[in-house]
């Protein structure tokens, strides 16, 4: 069976893109692969985090991923640091990996911003970090959205590496998968720039956890141009916030971009974004309820986050001893 491996950083506030990008795709991917979805508290460190602040994002993270339904009797969720394999892995990965590989990858460009000279060498590191997350376990897919694409091409080539230094055909490449109508979601105030949890407006996402006066608010106040819908894609895709809202509308409602648009062509905007704000709160309402439930019993999410990451550490600890074995390290 082929085997996924998926994460979520817990840094700031869940929100659209990570439900749409991420999370809904994995829910529906539990029946035909084996999947393991972490929670990267190692990955969170590459920005300054407070202590509690992580601990209390760790859990909402996995509050989230059942909440949406994530079955942790079926699927493995645990959080990342609990797998020593991860870093172990990584450091032997790090010594595979040519730095003009890490030079072209735009989200440590984005990141570092101008202050390159300061920004940490984890940030740096990441991607070799990510790329030891999923071929740790020989995942075969990768379900990401579209800005991740990059970073499992990385790990692609850093299988591939290792593959080619040690002659032998030991890691299988992993492939993304970015899946839906939203891969990647927009900010509600300006459709240049991705939904992210780092975004000082509160009106640029919707979170997981908002209720249904948040999101009506929020998607009326989302910025639009003044023209109604268009009848056509082409038109669409040449107007970033309409089409950014579509996308968001066709993934929440489970039709393509072109069935959405032909519900809504020539219309305006306030029939359009009050039909939006109704399939958000009757997606998003149920799992922000859920959430806060689950938020309130913290006993029980780290006792799921305990017992995945036992049946994960049974999966990587034997991979990384073959590694230490095919490297020359001896081990216990
Ligand atoms: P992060 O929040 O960076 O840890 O991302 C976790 C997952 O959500 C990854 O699979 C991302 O590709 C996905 N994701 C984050 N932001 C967006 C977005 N604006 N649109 C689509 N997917 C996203
Ligand atoms: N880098 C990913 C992000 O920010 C999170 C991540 C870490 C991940 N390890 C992974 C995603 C392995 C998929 C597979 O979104």
């Amino acid at each position: 069976m082929n085997r996924i491996f998926s994460g979520i950083q817990p840094t700031g506030n869940l929100h659209l893109g990570n439900y749409l990008g991420a999370i809904r795709n994995w829910v529906a991917l539990q029946p035909e692969y084996e999947c393991i979805f972490c929670v990267v508290d190692l990955h969170a460190l590459t920005q300054s985090v407070d202590p509690a602040e992580l601990r209390a994002t760790t859990r909402e993270v996995t509050a989230a991923y059942i909440a949406a339904g994530i079955d942790p009797e079926r699927s493995i969720i645990f959080n990342q640091s609990m797998v020593t394999a991860h870093s172990e892995l990584a450091w032997i990965l790090s010594c595979l990996t040519p730095l003009g590989w890490l030079n072209r990858m735009t989200q440590f460009k984005e990141k570092a911003g101008k202050q390159r000279e300061m920004a940490g060498l984890g940030l740096y590191a990441y991607p070799v970090l990510m790329a030891a997350d999923i071929i740790g376990y020989k995942a075969t897919h990768v379900p990401v959205g579209e800005d991740q694409k990059q970073h499992v091409e990385l790990a692609r080539d850093i299988a591939g590496a290792f593959n080619r230094r040690y002659e032998r055909d030991f890691f299988p490449l992993p492939e993304p998968l970015i899946l839906g109508e939203a891969t990647r979601v927009m900010s509600l105030r300006d459709g240049t720039k991705k939904m992210s949890k780092s975004d000082s407006s509160d009106y640029s996402r919707l979170n997981m956890t908002d209720d249904a006066d948040a999101v009506a608010l929020k998607v009326r106040r989302a910025k639009t141009d003044p023209e109604p819908l268009p009848e056509t894609l082409e038109a669409l895709e040449a107007r970033p916030e309409a089409d950014n809202l579509v996308g968001i509308y066709a993934a929440l409602s489970d039709v393509s971009r072109e069935q959405a648009l032909r519900r809504f062509a020539g219309k305006n905007f306030s029939t359009f974004k009050e039909a939006l704000s109704e399939v958000a709160v009757s997606v998003l309402g149920p799992i922000g309820k859920e959430m806060r439930r689950l938020m309130a019993d913290p006993g029980h999410i780290d006792a799921v986050l305990r017992h995945g990451a036992e049946r994960a550490a049974a999966i990587a600890i034997p991979i990384l001893r073959e590694v230490q074995d095919i490297t020359g390290l001896l081990r216990p």
